[in-house]
């Protein structure tokens, strides 16, 4: 039994991906729960945002690190999180994804000889220059506890002989959807924004390989100015904010740029939108679970189960192909909505946070 467990989490993802596996573990009377918060992310709509939004409970310990290069940021995290975990002394430590934050806790369990879970376990893009694709890699071969989140990433794990235990119940994201999605109807962002079912793509872009090479970003503008028929809904995530006041012809007339929205806001903004253009893992699941089409900027997809079924579409932001893919798209837009009615949902099952809630606790998790 593990009593004791520690839940890493630093990102907005992390927060939105593991809202029902935290409140169920802090709920738990026979698990002793830490919820450790690295810092990575920390401006308001980052991050307290989602704490208030999903009811989650306060973090013990706030390692507050910022943001910086790489190695500064996974380094501060491992030798804060290494004297806390020393301190606590826990059962398990649980990551969830592929972030630096996830990384660093990853690697502060495995040589404190702690067992590791890793949530959202197997996922491959087969790019090793994207920092995700590094740290997933890493953090897969020290985990005690894996859980992959559909079939391809419980087969990905068994192609790399991966050393631990593998549990496939399905993604833990998929019933924090449901559950918001209800919920999302009653907001009002479509209404404050004046916009109109249909009539908006919705983008989101922060990936380094996109948002920090200004040739990529310049295009991409470009292209969306060519649909003025719609208006192009761009929350911004603080990267890309810094980045884009370095690309000249951002003044696109149909471009309104916002401030991060909540969880429940971005549902709706998606569910009434005509197109997502996203380089977000979850923003890609989210469309493909509210059946609107998605065009995905990169040339792999974690999720290549929705490219397969032929309702998300790669862009590669090398290839600057992106207005012609859009073109695609709409041009075929019935037969894509169609498509989603027969398709079935590999990330579907039954209580799969419950599921993990209890795996956690029950499994031995040594090697
Ligand atoms: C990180 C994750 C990525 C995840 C994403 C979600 C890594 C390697 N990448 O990328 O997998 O999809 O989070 O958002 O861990 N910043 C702020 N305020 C914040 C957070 C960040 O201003 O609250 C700015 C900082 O200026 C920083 C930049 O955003 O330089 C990038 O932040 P960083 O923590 O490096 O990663 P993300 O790009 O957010």
């Amino acid at each position: 039994m593990n009593n004791k467990i520690v839940y890493v989490v630093g990102t907005r993802p992390e927060l939105i991906r593991s809202a029902l596996l935290i409140t169920y573990l802090k709920k738990d009377p026979e698990v002793e729960f830490k919820l450790v918060h690295t810092g990575q992310h920390y401006d308001y709509l980052m991050d307290k945002v989602f704490f208030n939004e999903f009811n989650l409970p306060e973090p013990d310990i706030n390692l507050k690190v910022g943001s910086n290069s790489h190695a500064v940021q996974t380094a501060s995290i491992m030798v804060s999180l290494e004297k806390y975990l020393l301190s606590v002394n826990p059962d398990l430590v649980v990551v969830f994804g592929d972030t630096n934050s996830s990384l660093a806790g990853a690697l502060v369990a495995a040589k404190l000889k702690i067992p590791l879970a890793h949530i959202e376990a197997g996922c491959r893009e087969w790019e090793m220059d994207m920092p995700e694709e590094i740290n997933r890699r890493l953090i897969d071969h020290c985990s005690n506890l894996l859980y992959p989140v559909s079939k391809d990433g419980k087969i990905n794990l068994l192609k790399e002989n991966i050393k631990g235990k593998i549990f496939n119940y399905g993604d833990p994201l998929y019933e924090v959807f449901l559950q918001n999605y209800e919920l999302s109807k009653n907001n009002n962002v479509v209404k404050e924004l004046s916009i109109i079912k249909k009539g908006y793509f919705l983008l989101t872009t922060h990936r380094a390989n996109n948002v920090d090479d200004l040739v990529k970003l310049q295009n991409l503008i470009n292209d969306l100015g060519c649909f003025n028929d719609y208006k192009v809904i761009f929350p911004i995530h603080p990267r890309t904010r810094e980045k884009i006041k370095s690309v000249p012809s951002i003044n696109l007339k149909n471009l309104v740029i916002i401030d991060p929205v909540n969880y429940k806001d971005i549902l709706q903004l998606i569910s009434n939108s005509k197109l997502v253009i996203t380089d977000s893992g979850g923003l890609q699941k989210e469309a493909y679970w509210l059946k609107i089409p998605c065009i995905t900027l990169r040339s792999h997809t974690a999720w290549n189960e929705t490219v397969k079924q032929k309702v998300n579409f790669l862009s590669s932001p090398e290839k600057f192909q992106l207005k012609d893919v859009i073109y695609d798209v709409l041009n075929n837009y019935k037969s894509i909505i169609k498509r989603f009615s027969i398709i079935k949902n590999p990330y579907k099952q039954v209580e799969t946070n419950k599921r993990i809630v209890e795996s956690l606790k029950k499994t031995n998790a040594q090697f």
